[in-house]
């Protein structure tokens, strides 16, 4: 007979503790947002910009903290973006700031890749 157990390891969980469902917003595709692009998408009425930076994607909202300019439309050097209205300068992967007038820290979200499709989602 010789017949082993399954795998095992599996989660069967049939309690879900549900804190918080996160949604994921469909960005792009791979292919539409290439190296050093960005691209703006509403994630529940907030404008979130997604950045390529060198294969790998980061998410921001597209508000800066300095004074509520769109970052997005500004410079984007490597992984550093400036924001177009009075310079101020933000890591796209942390969103730290980098260089002021602006000096609170831009909300960052959390991106996936399905099947191809970049998407975002909302881990406030
Ligand atoms: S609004 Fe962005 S630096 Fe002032």
């Amino acid at each position: 007979m010789g017949h082993g157990p399954d795998g095992g390891g599996g989660q069967a969980g049939t309690w879900n503790v549900l804190k918080r469902v996160s949604s994921w917003i469909d960005v792009v595709t791979e292919d539409e947002l290439p190296q050093g692009e960005v691209h703006v998408v509403d994630l529940e009425g907030i404008e979130v910009a997604v950045f390529n930076i060198a294969g790998q994607y980061y998410a921001i909202e597209d508000v800066c903290t300095h004074d509520g300019s769109e970052i997005s439309t500004g410079c984007l050097y490597d992984h550093v973006i400036e924001c177009p209205r009075h310079g101020a300068r933000f890591d796209v992967r942390t969103g730290e700031v980098l260089e002021p007038p602006a000096y609170e820290p831009v909300q960052t979200f959390k991106v996936r890749i399905e099947n191809g499709m970049i998407q975002v989602g909302d881990d406030r």
